[in-house]
């Protein structure tokens, strides 16, 4: 359990000694109290606050302000864990100038420590400027969920040699650019694996990357079972809070429909 605060030098120093990192994502207040009670290592406000928060289809809608806006009450109730704000589609893309202004809006208006952006040998100069800059970067390869329409969908990545050595070669690179940790999502194990035993300061964090990696992410509402419908292969549900939140409200329903709630406890006398 993290009882004091994780940095930087944390997260490498686990690296060092085999130690497994926890990351989750949360988006309010309220999940960054549990999680922190929980004792996570870190807790990404990931820009999949668009499919779980905000019902859309990927992530590409969602905006810096968005991201601050929720990055801040994660703040509110984070008291150790390393939080990484999640840079959206197009916050970085288009010149190394908006980047740098962006990234430094998360540390300025929010308080968090450091920032994640996707991609790899494209973005190892931003990656270079933002860390001598003193902005920790977390990179992310593999399924880059913000280039879905480039790469025709959701599927898993690297499965060819090329594919495979790319992505070996993207985080030798990330890591000589200086990230302290990078996200593989959706990427074979073995190769997982691989990247992970080729690197010696830059943490892996595996979601639907075997287990194989320094560390794990995964989105909070997955792992709790906030939501029905499609799962990816990857996601181990650890509750169902979509049964136990239609079950409570049914029964809150039926006590109201019965006049059974509010009952003398509940109510306040003259
Ligand atoms: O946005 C996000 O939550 C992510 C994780 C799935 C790694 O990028």
């Amino acid at each position: 359990m993290a009882n004091k605060q994780v940095t930087v030098a944390t997260i490498r120093e686990m690296k060092q000694n085999g130690e497994p990192i926890t990351m989750i994502t949360a988006y309010d207040v309220a999940m960054s109290r549990n999680v922190n009670e929980a004792g996570v290592d870190m807790i990404l406000v990931g820009d999949s606050l668009g499919n779980v928060i905000l019902g859309y289809n990927s992530t590409v809608p969602v905006t810096m302000d968005e991201m601050i806006h929720h990055t801040k009450a994660v703040m509110r109730g984070n008291s150790t864990a390393l939080v990484v704000g999640d840079m959206p589609f197009m916050s970085y893309q288009a010149s190394i100038v908006d980047a740098m202004y962006n990234a430094a809006r998360f540390l300025k208006e929010t308080g968090c420590t450091a920032v994640k952006l996707e991609g790899g040998s494209s973005v190892v100069p931003l990656v270079e400027r933002l860390t001598q800059a003193g902005i920790p970067v977390c990179a992310h390869i593999g399924l880059t969920p913000q280039s879905v329409n480039q790469l025709g969908g959701f599927k898993v990545q690297g499965k060819d040699i090329a594919a495979a050595q790319k992505m070996i070669d993207d985080a030798k690179a990330l890591e000589a650019a200086g990230a302290f940790a990078c996200v593989l999502e959706c990427v074979p194990a073995a190769l997982a694996a691989k990247v992970t035993s080729e690197l010696k300061t830059m943490a892996t964090i595996g979601i639907g990357a075997g287990n194989g990696c320094d560390g794990q992410v995964l989105v909070c509402n997955d792992l709790l079972g906030v939501s029905t419908g499609f799962c990816p292969k990857f996601v181990k549900k650890y509750a169902n809070l979509h049964d136990t939140t239609v079950e409570a409200v049914k029964e809150y329903i039926a006590d109201v429909k019965a006049r059974t709630f509010p009952a003398p406890e509940h109510t306040f006398k003259i």
